[in-house]
């Protein structure tokens, strides 16, 4: 048995504990374990490894921006211990056949556990995609995105996922709400791309989703947030929480849906306080330095964030913005739910995916410290806590920021829970 000590985050509480772990899950917690190997972080922070439902790694297709390996030693890094990565790879995965090849690809190269989102043109394509762990609809133009033009068509892919356990994550914009603008910068692109357009899309997918289980992705204001269909979930990123249109930042800060005014992202903040935002997602989309350096109007669309949603959050749970418990829901716990694997709590007969954190640990957020392939981050420079060691199913994957052990990840499958 191996045993990891530290104060655990276990039923919403910080205790000294033993976690036992054999073959990648938790088997015991107790006050204290003998094991034939034991890791000693005296009071350091046991958490649950996060899980991030919205990654884009770019492979196959795209890999100078970013790959499965170099996407995954990033996550865990930074305390993301599952991804699902989106399909809007190339060739983007509308079918089985093209699933099956990604799949092939990519889990050889997976540092942390991992899951495929399937982009679905059809309920009979739903079907072809049954490999997948959840589905994805892009209802307005995105970077490499293939798009569902018309209500008939969103109707039936929704039929077709209400005949499966997963659920359809939802990039909800509604391009006839779109300005035809120039955009020169952050403020435009907000115009051009209007909160309307969110709410909008939002709403028409309550109007369509009948039966099937419905994830709204990025949700950008607090509009967006209410409108949900009832039993919906949704995600928000840390860029949309930490920055806006003020960000000095210019085409680096382009992204669909776009950076709003503070006063929206504060109106955001409320909701997240509130309790009415499932998750977190960093949506983390690659883009090189070189490719975000042209006029803004021609940048690609998207920001890395794989890395920083634990280390440039974690500062709001240490300043009482974000009780702990609330934290770690947003985190784990309900990505975990929603994809229903064995996952997201510190638990016996849960997965051994943990995090290791001393709270007194700040540093000045960099790129290099998030080993993006990407070499930029949009929070560079912010007061950042990264965990300093990350477990998965048991396995020491990154320790101060380094990768030590390669390839630990597998494809997550749901439970029966
Ligand atoms: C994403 C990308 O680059 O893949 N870009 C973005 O601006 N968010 C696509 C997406 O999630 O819409
Ligand atoms: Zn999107
Ligand atoms: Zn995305």
């Amino acid at each position: 048995m191996l045993v990891i000590e530290g104060r655990a985050y276990l039923e919403g509480q910080l205790e000294s504990v033993a976690l036992g772990i054999e073959d990648g899950t938790i088997v015991a917690i107790k006050k204290t374990l003998r094991g034939d190997e034991t890791y000693r972080f005296g009071d350091a922070i046991l958490l649950p490894g996060g899980i991030d439902v919205h990654v884009h790694f770019r492979e196959p297709g795209k890999t100078h921006k970013e790959d499965f390996a170099s996407g995954t030693e990033s996550a865990a890094v930074g305390g993301v211990t599952t991804v699902v990565d989106m399909p809007n790879t190339r060739p983007p995965v509308t079918k089985g056949d093209v699933l099956r090849e990604k799949l092939r690809v990519v889990s050889r190269h997976a540092n942390v556990d991992f899951g495929l989102y399937g982009a679905p043109a059809s309920a009979a394509d739903v079907k072809s995609l049954a490999d997948a762990i959840a589905y994805k609809v892009y209802l307005a133009e995105t970077t490499d995105a293939p798009l569902i033009r018309d209500d008939a068509a969103l109707a039936d892919l929704l039929a077709g996922v209400a005949s499966t356990k997963t659920y359809m994550s939802v990039h909800a914009e509604d391009p006839s709400r779109f300005q035809s603008l120039p955009a020169k910068k952050l403020e435009d692109y907000h115009r051009a791309r209007p909160p309307e357009a969110e709410r909008s899309a939002i709403e028409t997918v309550g109007r369509l989703r009948g039966e099937a289980r419905v994830h709204i992705a990025h949700v950008t204001t607090a509009e967006a947030v209410k409108a949900r269909p009832a039993g919906a979930t949704c995600e928000v990123t840390p860029h949309h929480l930490l920055l806006s249109t003020a960000s000095p930042i210019g085409a680096r800060g382009k992204v669909n849906p776009p950076l709003r005014p503070i006063a929206e992202r504060e109106n955001l903040w409320r909701e997240v306080v509130a309790g009415s935002v499932d998750m977190f997602a960093s949506d983390h989309a690659p883009h090189t330095l070189d490719e975000k350096s042209v006029p803004f109007d021609e940048a690609p669309a998207g920001v890395p964030g794989v890395a920083t949603t634990f280390p440039v959050l974690f500062r709001y749970v240490r300043r009482d913005v974000l009780p702990l418990p609330q934290f770690v829901a947003m985190f784990s716990e309900n990505p975990a739910k929603l994809l229903r694997v064995n996952k997201g709590t510190l638990a016996v007969g849960r997965d051994a995916d943990l995090i290791v954190v001393d709270p007194r640990r700040i540093e000045k957020m960099t790129a290099r410290r998030c080993r993006y392939k990407c070499g930029w981050t949009p929070f560079e420079g912010a007061e950042s806590t990264f965990p300093f060691a990350t477990f998965v199913r048991g396995q020491l994957v990154s320790q101060e920021g380094e990768l030590v052990t390669e390839s630990a990840g597998r494809l997550i499958t749901p439970s029966e829970l």
